[in-house]
């Protein structure tokens, strides 16, 4: 195979198409080991230069869908559906969603990721609660969602290790920012899960993947046309990142928040994400008639505590301490200090940087810079003021909770920075931006 993937990256690196059989070969060559990191890495940069069609995008998906097991849930008595997120700063969204979908009839077999950057990951902030353990096989991630109706787990070797290999590969190539490599990387995880719809949250803004509308459209249109061809329900819908999303950023501090959701409380635009993204799944199911019909199915899991029974039922199932639903502090750590952020001048939160927020949780301890640091689970920040909100000199912008009084101080600051306040109206992206069905 070697001498032929140098036939392969030359091709595309003068622009020419592969055929689906080689694009086949070329995966299941570097997925056994036969086709080294050097020449796989060169073909990525062609890629990123040269780009795929959809022909191409699709072979691609389907190779690297196929390099490991693919999960089928047609002995369920529901249908089934997912959610992705290409990440963002306090975006819990997966957690109080995946159970209150679950509780209106559609089942959510759920595996996740951790927090890389400035961006969180829901694995991280689940292990947040003693005991939940995300590292379950896929015989048990089977028996939960069946018994449950939903189950999150984290990335197991079995599910596409051509994905495992070329993420890692593509990190440290610069190759990461090429549509089709993203499609593929990103759909054949969730199509090897195997949940027949899919909703896609495709984050827009600072601390967001898509920095701009245009690029997050593109993205959209090219996972939403890749999942029809593989024959799969999906909407992409494009949501806000230039803020954080909710009030709570941190592990522990996010799953408090997420019960206030489960609870028919909370933040309006987590409970808004929640509703809506949970609409559209149910509606994608064929379990809603419409979106609006879906919306009203999943606010009343919210409101009537059956989302949050659900909840309960899966922290148990997954070994997590399920006191956390009732008195989730009782249970969850806390951090040693919490310090309130004074505001130093009066007028309208006119913005709040995401990546700023994001970056400076990173360094306070809640998240990691490279894959192998640990996350301290009880830091993060609560936001008492957010964008569109008035405020005083002195009013209380936010609470740092920290571990020492060193990361805590400089959490301050950083977070201080990420605040614009000013005359004037705050001019943030709207919550909702466009769906690409
Ligand atoms: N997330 C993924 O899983 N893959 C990508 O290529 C980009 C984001």
């Amino acid at each position: 195979m070697s001498l032929r993937a140098v036939e392969l990256i030359a091709r595309k690196r003068d622009g020419g198409a592969l055929t689906a059989t080689e694009i086949a070969e070329l995966i299941a060559g570097y997925t056994r080991g036969d086709v080294p990191d050097y020449q796989m890495a060169a073909f990525a940069m062609a890629v990123l230069f040269r780009g795929m069609d959809d022909r191409e995008t699709a072979a691609l998906l389907d190779a690297m869908q196929h390099s490991g097991d693919v999960v089928s849930w047609d002995h369920l008595d529901r249908p089934t559906a997912d959610k992705h997120s290409t990440g963002g700063v306090g975006d819990k969204v997966s957690i109080p969603l995946a159970p209150a979908v679950a509780a209106c009839g559609v089942a959510v077999p759920m595996i996740s990721g951790r927090g890389l950057g400035h961006t969180g990951g829901t694995l991280d902030k689940l292990e947040s609660i003693p005991g939940f353990d995300v590292r379950l096989g896929l015989d048990a991630f089977a028996r939960i969602t069946g018994e449950v109706g939903t189950c999150l787990i984290g990335q197991t070797d079995r599910i596409c290790p051509a994905d495992r290999k070329l993420y890692a590969l593509r990190d440290v190539t610069a190759t990461i920012e090429s549509i089709p490599l993203i499609v593929a990387s990103i759909l054949s995880k969730k199509l090897a899960e195997g949940a027949g719809s899919l909703v896609l949250d495709i984050k827009v803004g600072s601390g967001a993947f898509m920095k701009t509308r245009a690029d997050a459209l593109r993205l959209a249109e090219a996972m939403t046309r890749a999942a029809h061809a593989a024959g799969r329900n999906c909407t992409a819908m494009l949501t806000a990142m230039d803020r954080p999303t909710g009030t709570h950023i941190g592990n522990a501090l996010e799953i408090a928040e997420s019960i206030e959701v489960l609870r028919g409380r909370g933040p309006l635009d987590t409970r808004e994400l929640v509703v809506r993204m949970g609409g559209e799944m149910l509606r994608l199911a064929g379990v809603a008639a419409d979106l609006p019909a879906g919306e009203r199915r999943v606010a009343q899991a919210l409101d009537d505590g059956s989302a949050l029974d659900r909840f309960a039922r899966l922290v148990r199932a997954q070994n997590g301490d399920g006191r956390v639903c009732d008195d989730p502090w009782s249970v969850l750590p806390r951090a040693p200090i919490v310090q309130p952020l004074y505001a130093t001048a009066s007028g309208n939160v006119l913005a709040l940087d995401a990546l700023q927020v994001g970056l400076a949780a990173v360094r306070l301890g809640a998240g990691r810079d490279k894959a192998s640091d640990n996350v301290d689970p009880a830091v993060g920040f609560v936001l008492q003021l957010r964008p569109g909100d008035l405020v005083h000199a002195g009013d209380v912008l936010a609470l740092v909770h920290g571990r020492d009084a060193a990361r805590t101080e400089r959490a301050l600051a950083e977070l201080g920075a990420a605040y614009t306040i000013g005359d004037g109206t705050a001019s943030g992206l709207p919550l909702w931006l466009d769906v690409v069905h």
